[in-house]
């Protein structure tokens, strides 16, 4: 959640700082500013509520420029999204500082302030981190001690960027969990929490380490580590292209996002399956070791990538014969789980940012779970970095709020692990022959799926003026309508929810009418005649029932019944491919609807705080 961005040049770094807060606008979008310090002029800042074309509107107005600066984009935690709130926060005209994380003492450290006499102009928990450095610069230390002291006194969670119109000449930033880096260039430097701020202007980056503190000056960067000792931070190069970010022919990011799946899910598979088989070394060198002793497996994952994993746990449990346990990460870190030390940790993120799936990892270490093995999209990420094992997903940038190629790609790489793990118990070759066939077939069916784009469009159409929806779905299906549901209500703020077929009878089934649609998604599969049944009570009570089904399915349409079919394919792939017209259904749906489709009200893509 919230976007930083910083930067130090000869050059004016204004439309620097504006151009990265664009590209990271998809973490907030509450409200946005920036901080310039310019010579004689001190300390600029322009901030306004709502998103960076309103700050750029502003500049446009009231132009400023700086050789030195920092910037931001909120998703509101303390304090509405209003000017006062929006960052950077000042102190006497004197420090600037962006913030993404939650200081937990700041009413403490907030009360000691206003007793010293400092003021406050926001309800944010983050002007207390400029007082508390401005306090320290009047006790005589310079900026980077007055930020190491500063964050000594803070409990909770920060990634900070400072500015300080006494030393003109450098920015300082801090990490503690939230993610910070430094963007290297020649004779100019950066900040960002994410590298898609600066692609502009470099693929250099050092990550920052818990607890470091980085120098950033126009000739050099120096990183202090938790100590205060100066560290060297490895360089990589980041592969993401200035382009990759862009929204090229496509009305929107998620539009793009869902037709990009063919390639994401070849991606996933390049060079991880060979011949028949799932190749082990895709999972790393240690994977062989560690997989021979997993006996079961604990899955942690939030939102989208939650339903991910209950789908994986259809395939461990019935593929593979391994006992499978799916939790939403922010339950599982505080609700002392048993530990099972030969159970395997999979812990799936699109960011590897999320604080609340980081914080399960590190407490089911902290308890004795076994390994862990990350599913993750971002390769710089503090999840990739802290994981034993690691599965990227190769989606690409994700910037539409709503998840998609991530979703599909996350279920891509959980059938490569079921396989890696179930031919060591219940999987048979031929089973695994079948199901790398059908991942094979994959892009091809998923494109094949996509031209049905216009039909759905058509349905979209009757959703527009519902305001609740339910989706059903049995055995794996199940969580394919909670994703359903789930990308419906995200961006059309139609309320959905999810149910697998058989619980209708036990109470939802009093909601029926002509007014609640109802999705259903039905593959070719075991359950389906189950499924039918279901469907046949709906249509009982009036219902208006929407079923994506196999060809092959034999559900009929009629006046009341409107039927999307799909191709047929392999069973195992029905998951990932079913998924395709529901993320259309939703994205039509809010078109229709004229909602914000990729920066949905109230929402940030990368959820960095608890
Ligand atoms: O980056 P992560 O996969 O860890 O994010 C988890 C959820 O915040 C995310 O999947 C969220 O539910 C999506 N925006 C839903 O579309």
């Amino acid at each position: 959640m919230c976007g930083i961005v910083g930067a130090i040049a000869e050059r004016n770094v204004v439309p620097i700082l504006v151009e990265g807060l664009r590209r990271l606008e998809y973490r907030g979008y509450d409200s946005a500013g920036l901080a310039v310090v310019n010579g004689a002029d001190g300390l600029k800042r322009v901030r306004t509520p709502g998103k960076v074309a309103a700050l750029d509107a502003l500049l446009e107005d009231e132009p400023v420029q700086g050789g030195l600066g920092i910037a931001h984009t909120r998703w509101a935690t303390h304090g509405v999204p209003n000017e006062a709130n929006a960052h950077p926060h000042i102190c006497r005209d004197q420090v600037a500082v962006v913030h993404n994380g939650i200081i937990e003492n700041y009413a403490e450290i907030r009360a000691e302030q206003e007793r010293l006499g400092y003021e406050f102009a926001s309800d944010t928990d983050t002007e207390v981190i400029a007082t508390r450095i401005h306090f320290h610069l009047e006790q005589g230390a310079g900026l980077v001690e007055a930020v190491r002291k500063t964050t000594g006194e803070l409990e909770g969670a920060y990634a900070i960027g400072v500015v300080d119109t006494r030393e003109p000449d450098r920015i300082v930033g801090a990490r503690m969990g939230p993610p910070l880096l430094v963007g290297l260039g020649v004779g100019e430097h950066f900040l960002t929490s994410d590298v898609a701020a600066l692609i502009p202007v470099t693929q250099r980056f050092l990550v920052l380490e818990d607890g470091d503190i980085a120098e950033l000056e126009r000739d050099r960067v120096t990183v202090y580590d938790r100590s205060g000792e100066v560290v060297e931070r490895e360089e990589s190069l980041s592969e993401l292209s200035a382009d990759a970010v862009e929204r090229g022919q496509y009305r929107h990011y998620m539009q793009k996002e869902i037709f990009e799946q063919p390639e994401a899910i070849a991606n996933t598979l390049e060079g991880r399956i060979h011949g028949s088989r799932v190749l082990e070394a895709a999972f790393g060198p240690d994977a062989k070791a560690i997989f021979n002793r997993v006996q079961s497996v604990q899955i942690v994952a939030c939102g989208t990538s939650f339903h991910a994993g209950l789908v994986a746990r259809n395939w461990f449990e019935g593929l593979a014969g391994i006992p499978c346990n799916v939790e939403v990460a922010s339950e599982f870190r505080y609700r002392h789980p048993v530990p099972r030390a030969d159970a395997l940790v999979v812990a799936i993120s699109q960011s590897g940012e999320t604080a609340d799936t980081l914080a399960a990892v590190r407490g089911a270490r902290e308890i004795g779970f076994g390994p862990v093995l990350s599913i993750v999209n971002a390769p710089e990420s503090s999840l990739v970095r802290e994981s034993d094992l690691v599965l990227m997903t190769r989606a690409g940038p994700e910037i539409g709020v709503a998840s998609t190629k991530a979703f599909t790609t996350q279920l891509t790489a959980l059938l490569l692990l079921v396989v890696a793990l179930g031919r060591r118990r219940a999987l048979s070759s031929e089973s695994e022959h079948r199901i790398v066939e059908q991942l094979r077939s994959l892009p091809g069916v998923c494109e094949r799926v996509l031209a049905l784009d216009e039909h759905v469009h058509s349905l979209a159409g009757r959703f527009a003026d519902k305001h609740h929806a339910l989706f059903l779905g049995r055995g794996v299906q199940y969580p394919v309508a909670m994703e359903g549901a789930l990308k419906l209500k995200e961006i059309s703020y139609i309320h959905a929810e999810a149910y697998p077929a058989g619980e209708l009878k036990h109470g939802p089934l009093a909601l029926v009418d002509a007014d609640m649609p109802v999705v259903a998604v039905a593959p070719n599969d075991a359950l389906l005649e189950k499924l039918k049944s279901n469907l046949e009570e709906v249509r009982a009570r009036g219902g208006e029932l929407y079923v994506f089904a196999d060809q092959n399915a034999g559900v009929r349409p009629s006046p009341s019944v409107h039927v999307l079919e799909v191709p047929p394919m392999g069973e195992h792939i029905t998951p990932i491919v079913y998924t395709i017209p529901l993320q259309l259904l939703a994205y039509y749906a809010a078109v229709l609807k004229g909602t914000d489709i990729d920066q949905p009200r109230n929402l940030a893509k990368s959820v960095t705080v608890e």
